[in-house]
């Protein structure tokens, strides 16, 4: 994008998936964006900042099902915590919504019946794969096969370990059901397509002359574009989703729901504060998408496209990253290269900032960034720690014990002059997406600040000539002030204290570069120096690196015993919407990971949390398949009451309906009722699952009464 506009700017990132947890892959798109619109907003532009959950497809239907409970639910756990992460990352979005908001709900049939008043859908008979095994269609992830393109094995909307090409359905070749692992065969059904096709003389013009960005996503673009490209079909069988018009069986296409949430969630925005949406997207302000290289696609074919085809404004830019590796490894959840941002890294005491600054300084933006802990500690020691915090401390300390205060002094051009040129050089860092690049700038400052400070030998001069000496450190304070400034859209956290300690009052996240270079007021009183960086241990990085290591050797136990039992896991390369976690991935993710006997649980609770579960043992007098689906059981449970109880449980694939009559189970009787397959459930049967094929039911081993309290 242009530096030299003063036009408004939307800031957006990649939706999460509200269907598992933040790792580190997704943190390449979030810190990133977030340290570009700090950075713009210190330039002095306005700029909007917004995401959400994606919280419709196949995946999560499939997972909430195994579950037993409703998709609401599970998305509403994981975009708590995404909300919540973001948020102790310090990456604060102006609005962060879900694609399940009414907003988003209303916008995407204005959307889509705008492009079918335009006749940019139609209907088609097509091949779905459906597997007879499962008695269902399998859209989507649930069917895998051979990319029609390049041969690699790939998933039913999208070639993930070969080419990334988004597939059709149909596309697929020998297909396999990802559920049973039994062949799956091709059935007819109508679905709606969209005319990509009509947009290729757009795209083409589009992406070779006004889409700005990162070079890796338009020429990526461009290639499929120069290759051809074919109509999108945009209809799913599900119930969960934005419901495609006039069509009460089908929704559209998760991919056509989500990025219209970056409109909605601006919409949003703009009700809660006043402003107007429409300046993005029906005006000239700038729209730039922050996105992993995964789903580069999406979002420079099929997006531009269908806002071109509605009448909306285009992005200005697509900003691509790299992919983020585990320890040289591809990232991958089920073999174990993963790194979760809660429980491997915030939860051992790590500062959010030292990860930002890893993320920002790792490597160029567009190449692929591995994650080691290793580095992490080197990056963190010997750079954060020995070079800016050594400078930081070093001169607040100095002043602070020796004058209590700001002293005279007179800003020095020298001074002044490395300041404008660490400035310029961000500025056009940021306008580059090269967030490495700024921060070595960043970094040369704070080396600048460590030569001047030492060359100019205040312990001396503080003997000699106390008036010298202020005037040094004057110059020191003023470096450590443009300093925090210029560090704060990367380590905004560390700053803020950093920017306490030099005796300002302003919101430092408001402080806009210019201030870097308004000389510091002598006289303000310094507050007593915190060490902002400590040090990352041996003993504490060796601890994390036996925490991986179990992890690789734990997935890889697994794998083994899923071969074992003639049922290997599907293949999954754990990232970005190729991932979405299978059902049995996803139990693994949720709650446990089972390794060497040890076991990583979820917090502690108190006793008085626990006692308000009220679990009772009940008589199974009745148990059924429920209609329309192939995993739930509605069971009548006698839980002591004077009827029985109703309850829908993921049991199907477990038991029979009649290894269950007459058995005593034990149900969590006062959870929250809720419809699962149109059957309403008023409990919870509870069960065990070993994170492979084995789930069994909780039953007591002695013939108690129905109603018996469990405690
Ligand atoms: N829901 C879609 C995006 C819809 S945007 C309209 C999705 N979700 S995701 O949870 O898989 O990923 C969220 C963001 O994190 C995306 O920008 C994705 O590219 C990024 N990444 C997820 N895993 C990643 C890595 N391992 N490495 C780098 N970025 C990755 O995709
Ligand atoms: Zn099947």
């Amino acid at each position: 994008m242009s530096d030299s506009s003063s036009k408004p700017v939307l800031v957006t990132c990649g939706l999460p998936y509200a269907n598992g947890k933040a790792h580190i892959g997704h943190l390449r798109t979030y810190v990133p964006a977030d340290i570009f619109a700090r950075s713009l907003r210190k330039e002095g532009r306005e700029v909007t900042f917004v995401c959400g959950s994606d919280t419709h497809g196949t995946p999560i239907v499939v997972n909430a099902e195994e579950l037993g409970i409703p998709p609401k639910e599970l998305v509403e756990v994981y975009h708590k915590h995404f909300d919540e992460t973001f948020k102790q990352l310090g990456v604060y979005f102006d609005a962060f919504g879900t694609t399940d908001d009414p907003e988003n709900h209303h916008r995407t049939m204005q959307i889509v019946n705008r492009l079918i008043e335009k006749n940019y859908v139609y209907p088609k008979i097509i091949e779905i794969a459906y597997c007879p095994k499962c008695n269902r269609f399998l859209p989507d992830r649930y069917v895998e096969g051979a990319c029609p393109y390049c041969g690699e094995t790939a998933r039913g909307d999208e070639c993930d370990q070969g080419c990334g090409k988004h597939l059709e359905p149909g596309e697929l070749k020998n297909p396999v059901c990802t559920i049973c692992g039994g062949p799956a065969e091709y059935r007819q059904q109508e679905h709606f397509f969209f005319k990509l096709s009509e947009f290729s003389d757009f795209l083409l013009n589009y992406l070779s002359n006004d889409l700005g960005g990162t070079s890796n996503a338009i020429n990526y673009a461009l290639g499929w574009v120069k290759q051809g490209l074919t109509d999108w079909c945009i209809t799913r069988n599900l119930e969960w989703g934005v419901q495609f018009p006039g069509h009460e069986d089908l929704v559209v296409y998760v991919w056509v729901d989500a990025p219209i949430g970056y409109m909605a969630f601006t919409e949003e925005w703009a009700a809660k504060t006043g402003n107007s949406w429409e300046k993005f997207w029906k005006g000239d302000g700038e729209i730039v998408h922050f996105i992993g290289g995964d789903i580069t696609y999406h979002h420079c074919i099929f997006w531009p496209a269908m806002l071109k085809g509605a009448d909306y404004s285009v992005p200005t830019a697509v900003v691509a990253s790299g992919m983020v590796k585990i320890e040289d490894r591809k990232f991958s959840k089920t073999r174990g290269y993963v790194v979760w941002v809660g429980e491997d890294y915030l939860d051992h005491g790590f500062h959010p900032d030292l990860l930002r600054y890893y993320l920002a300084s790792y490597t160029s933006h567009t190449k692929e960034l591995n994650f080691s802990w290793r580095v992490l500690q080197e990056k963190i020691n010997t750079e954060l720690v020995a070079v800016f915090g050594n400078f930081l401390y070093r001169t607040m300390l100095f002043a602070f014990k020796n004058y209590g205060e700001v002293p005279e002094g007179k800003l020095e051009p020298e001074v002044s002059a490395e300041i404008e040129k660490a400035l310029k050089e961000i500025k056009a860092a940021m306008a580059e997406y090269e967030f490495k690049k700024a921060v070595d700038s960043a970094m040369t400052l704070a080396s600048f600040g460590n030569i001047y400070f030492q060359s100019h030998e205040p312990w001396k001069l503080l003997k000699e000539d106390r008036a010298a000496c202020g005037h040094v450190l004057y110059n020191c304070l003023h470096l450590a002030k443009a300093l925090s400034i210029i560090f704060e859209p990367v380590l905004p956290l560390t700053m803020e204290t950093a920017w306490k300690g030099l005796g300002q009052e302003s919101d430092i996240h408001a402080v806009q570069y210019e201030e870097a270079l308004v000389p510091l007021k002598s006289g303000t009183k310094l507050a007593k120096p915190e060490l902002l960086f400590t040090k990352l241990e041996d003993d504490k990085i060796g601890e994390m690196e036996e925490i991986a290591n179990q992890r690789v050797k734990a997935a890889d136990a697994k794998k083994n015993a899923a071969k074992g039992k003639g049922k290997e896991p599907a293949k999954s390369d754990g990232m970005g919407p190729a991932e979405e976690a299978k059902p049995a991935e996803k139990a693994a993710d949720a709650a446990i990971t089972e390794e060497k006997g040890q076991i990583e649980t979820l917090p502690m609770v108190e006793y008085e949390d626990f006692a308000k579960l009220d679990l009772r043992v009940g008589k199974v007098l009745l148990a059924e398949p429920v209609k329309k689906s192939k995993k739930l059981l509605r069971l009548e449970v006698d839980i002591g009451e004077a009827k029985p109880r109703q309850l829908v449980a993921g049991m199907s694939s477990y038991y029979t309906p009649e290894e269950l009559i007459g058995k005593n189970i034990v149900v969590l009787t006062n959870l929250k009722p809720a419809k699962l397959c149109g059957v309403e459930s008023n409990g919870m049967m509870l069960a065990a699952d070993d994170g492979g094929a084995i789930v069994a039911a909780l039953m007591p081993d002695k013939d108690l009464k129905p109603g018996s309290k469990i405690r």
